[in-house]
């Protein structure tokens, strides 16, 4: 039964006093959320068109082929393997383990997004996001939850929620490897003509697709720059401005916190449209990739 706490809130799973429309942005978020875990987990099983091949079923020697890009899905960045033996993978073969089922597809595209994957997960934005979407917990702010002790996260399982710190030095190492990918994509091997340039040679070009990688670059690092353990690593690891300390070591740590500042004001914003611009990037070079779009080469 509902009943109204010394507080004045009302008690039981979903009671509230609230008259707004409280549930719409959880709902969003397991909308938004869901259907990204559901691309990126077909994308990564699927473990192919990730990136456009000179071998691509349309490309046809001597033709026009303006679908021939240097682009490679930030799902699979960087190409740790490739059973085709692509070559952006580092490894050139079949790497599947005996013992997995055949069915399973090992697939590049799982290990990469563990890492990034887990970032998302333990950041503190996210988890706001998905413990009310998902586990209800509470649902909103002044809504009643399904339990009624909370633990925190000082013990089993949540405790692991802060090993976000170090995935953010993981996060930080991936954002280079993407920046890296996206100059690669103005590394061309064809002409403007679209023709393979001989001799495996390269020239200088932009494409949508190498204007849509860079944004995406730019996005994932507002997200990661933005990061609370950001914060407190560029701030110089300190937990007081004010405490007594080297004056410049102060200085230099306040600047460059006040610079990651900026962006944590709006992560909430980054960790969408980051979400989104990494999800469409993908989507895009796939499309590419199956013939489906044709990349538009403007230089
Ligand atoms: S707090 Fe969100 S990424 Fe670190």
């Amino acid at each position: 039964m509902t009943q109204l706490s010394t507080l004045g809130r009302q008690e039981g799973f979903g009671a509230t006093t609230r008259r707004d429309a409280w549930w719409v942005g959880p709902a969003l978020t397991f909308l938004g959320l869901s259907a990204f875990l559901i691309y990126g987990t077909v994308a990564a099983w699927t473990g192919s068109y990730y990136e456009i091949r000179r071998d691509a079923p349309f490309y046809t020697p001597g033709k026009h082929n303006p679908a021939v890009a240097p682009y490679l899905s930030p799902f699979f960045a960087p190409l740790i393997y490739d059973a085709n033996g692509s070559h952006h993978a580092l490894i050139k073969r079949d790497l599947q383990p005996s013992w997995l089922p055949s069915w399973f597809p090992f697939s590049a595209g799982f290990l990469i997004l563990a890492f990034p994957g887990l970032f998302r997960f333990t950041c503190y934005y996210y988890r706001k996001a998905y413990y009310r979407a998902f586990w209800l917990d509470p649902p909103a702010c002044a809504v009643g939850e399904p339990r009624k002790s909370y633990w925190g996260e000082n013990r089993l399982p949540l405790i692991f929620q802060n090993v976000h710190r170090y995935f953010m030095y993981i996060a930080v190492l991936f954002l280079i490897l993407l920046t890296w990918d996206a100059l690669l994509a103005f590394w061309w091997p064809t002409d403007r003509s679209g023709q393979l340039i001989p001799a495996k040679g390269h020239q200088f070009g932009v494409g949508l697709g190498t204007i849509i990688m860079v944004v995406n670059v730019i996005c994932l690092a507002a997200f990661t720059f933005g990061c609370n353990s950001v914060r407190h690593l560029v701030g110089g690891r300190l937990n007081c401005f004010s405490c007594p300390n080297n004056p410049e070591q102060l200085r230099t740590g306040y600047k460059l916190w006040r610079w990651s500042t900026r962006f944590n004001e709006r992560h909430m914003e980054w960790a969408w449209i980051s979400l989104f611009t990494v999800g469409f990037t993908d989507l895009y070079i796939r499309m590419c990739a199956m013939g489906i779009w044709t990349d538009l080469r403007i230089l």
